[in-house]
């Protein structure tokens, strides 16, 4: 036996037990004739301590290990003099009468501290010592609560857990996929799945009725804080549905997270939004509304009221109000400018009006427009003495507004408006069924092909496809899609028009989706379904700027696994097996 207790269980009532106790060397501290050791383990950390008059070849010992070194230790719980009460064990310490060393260590890359001196890369490639630091193992523990919460949760509403494989086809999810070469079938090439979406309706129709795992996914996308290649969903679908049951269980499982986790009580239930109201609002199909600064459209009041071409010649013209901000310096409105025009934003300019203290209203356009005009502005944009309106333009009325939107995001970080503490969340529904696509020259599905539209407008799939609304809704907590989901076709006629609509021919469709056509041959119930992002969920809960924080092994903004040195190169012989041959194309 190692161990008798772990280094963040004993306490005052424990005084005079004998323990063994096992963990890493935190730190070394001599003073005087003493020597004080900080072990650690997951649990915490204890204060052993070793006298030098009591056993001066001990304390010897002591004061020779080295951070990190793995040590055992026999002793007697003490009560400190000097009480820490900052730690759950600092009433005590353990008198050492028995030091094993099981393994010394090289002195770290970094220090195993919350606050380390290692940067962003060298801990990716010692994950191993980086999840040693409490702050990052935490997230870990926090991960592991929720995961538990999940099941129980979803184990209560009568859902199976069952697996699906990692091995399957291409499944359309809009990103690209990771492909496996398959040794035994040559030139052919197994897909990792985006999700397991067409897998958990074909165990609908297999007769499940209630299904959810806890799923790695795989997507080849442009990574961002809030994405990585490889990611977790919880993945559920259920038969005899609609979308209301669907939103009602799953809302449910939100609000049991807060309770178990969080300990929040949200009562009311959560605020629907169509997505066109999203985006006339906020710009976005995922909007941050723990503030308000929302978008007032303005054609009516600048476009062709005074002599300015930008806004006369714009297709949309909207504007935001930040409350208290007309003293910003020119420096200030400068620096937003400039963020406006970053090339992730893309915007040409920006315009400002700020209202003064006696109602007047001074702005980068006075010249233009008349001071009734601007009045007029303020008026719409219910704005007061002492506020800043931001106002943007564009031929282009959905670019325009996403670019407003990251300036409205802007605002509500300098206002400190996006508190990490305050939760709002929301479904967003109605989206659109289909989006054109530049690079496809054709609709695509917003959601995935399988998702029904809206029964009211079945009809427009033969004249306006553009106009069909999904029903398609997405959870949004804080600005972050946390899930997303819908209700799927069941019925093969209608699938059959979808892939026509979204340019399959009859050939490809059957080649690609030829299983699931083929199931729904054999009685497909209607059904449902959603997935929730869990490392978004996590990294929410904890308050994190990028969930990478909450996964063990993560990638980097590369895609590469910095510890494990991959991807790589595969050696020849691999390739042969395979039947690969390699051409980089410059
Ligand atoms: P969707 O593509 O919306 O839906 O994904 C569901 C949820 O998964 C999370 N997510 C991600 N998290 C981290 N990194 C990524 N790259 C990433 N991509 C997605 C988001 C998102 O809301 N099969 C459908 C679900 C369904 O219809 O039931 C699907 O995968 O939180």
């Amino acid at each position: 036996m190692y161990r008798t207790n772990t280094c963040g269980e004993l306490r005052l009532s424990d005084a005079g037990k004998d323990v063994m106790l096992a963990g890493w060397v935190q730190r070394v501290r001599k003073m005087g004739g003493m020597a004080f050791v900080d072990l650690r383990d997951r649990y915490g950390i204890t204060q052993l301590v070793f006298n030098e008059e009591i056993n001066h070849a001990l304390c010897e010992q002591a004061n020779n290990l080295g951070r990190e070194d793995v040590i055992q230790v026999k002793g007697k719980v003490n009560e400190r003099e000097c009480k820490n009460q900052h730690l759950p064990t600092g009433e005590i310490e353990i008198v050492v009468n028995e030091l094993n060393v099981l393994n010394s260590s090289e002195v770290p890359p970094f220090t195993i501290e919350d606050h380390t001196d290692g940067g962003d890369d060298l801990r990716m490639k010692y994950r191993y010592l980086d999840l040693r630091r409490g702050c990052v193992r935490k997230n870990l523990e926090l991960r592991h609560q929720m995961t538990m919460e999940v099941r129980r949760y979803l184990d209560s509403k009568g859902f199976l857990e069952i697996e699906t494989p990692m091995l399957i086809g291409s499944t359309p999810e809009g990103a690209r996929d990771f492909v496996v070469p398959s040794r035994m079938n040559p030139g052919q090439f197994y897909a990792l799945p985006q999700s397991p979406q067409t897998l958990k309706q074909l165990l609908m129709v297999a007769g499940m009725d209630r299904y959810f795992q806890i799923v790695k996914c795989f997507r080849d996308e442009d990574l961002r804080a809030d994405r990585q290649p490889e990611f977790t969903q919880i993945d559920c679908e259920m038969s005899f549905v609609e979308q209301d049951d669907v939103i009602e269980l799953f809302e449910g499982m939100a609000k049991h997270l807060f309770k178990t986790i969080r300990g929040v009580e949200l009562t009311e239930p959560f605020p629907r939004m169509p997505w066109s109201e999203a985006m006339r609002l906020y710009g976005s199909d995922k909007p941050d509304t723990r503030f308000g600064m929302e978008f007032v459209e303005l054609m009516d009041v600048l476009q062709g009221t005074g002599e300015f071409s930008v806004f006369n010649d714009a297709r949309y013209i909207g504007g935001i109000c930040a409350p208290g901000c007309a003293t910003y310096t020119r420096k200030q409105i400068d620096q937003l400018t400039d963020f406006v025009k970053r090339s992730q934003i893309g915007a040409k300019g920006l315009v400002y009006a700020r209202v003064q203290e006696d109602g007047s209203v001074k702005s980068s356009v006075d010249k233009f427009y008349t001071q009734e005009v601007l009045q007029r502005l303020k008026e719409t944009m219910q704005a007061h003495a002492g506020d800043l309106i931001l106002i943007m333009s564009g031929d282009d009325a959905m670019k325009t507004r996403k670019q407003l939107c990251e300036l409205r995001l802007e605002m509500g970080n300098r206002l400190g408006l996006r508190d990490k503490n305050k939760f709002s969340l929301l479904w967003v529904v109605d989206f659109p069924m289909f989006e054109w696509s530049e690079e496809e020259g054709r609709l695509m599905a917003m959601h995935h092909p399988f998702t029904h539209p809206k029964d009211e407008d079945i009809p427009l799939l033969d004249t306006h496809p553009e106009q069909v609304r999904a029903d398609a809704y997405d959870m949004v907590c804080n600005g972050v899609e946390v899930g997303g989901g819908s209700i799927r076709i069941h019925d093969p006629e209608l699938q059959d028009k979808m892939f026509k609509i979204l340019g399959f021919t009859e050939e490809r469709a059957q080649e690609q989706f030829g299983f699931l056509m083929n199931a729904f041959k054999y009685g497909a119930p209607p059904h449902g379904g959603l997935a929730y992002g869990l490392d978004r969920w996590v990294s929410l809960f904890a308050g994190l700027d990028s969930i990478r924080d909450c996964i063990a092994f993560p990638k980097n903004n590369k895609g590469r696994d910095v510890m494990l040195d991959a991807p790589a190169a595969l050696d020849q012989k691999q390739l042969d097996e395979l039947n690969l041959s390699i051409d980089i194309k410059e």
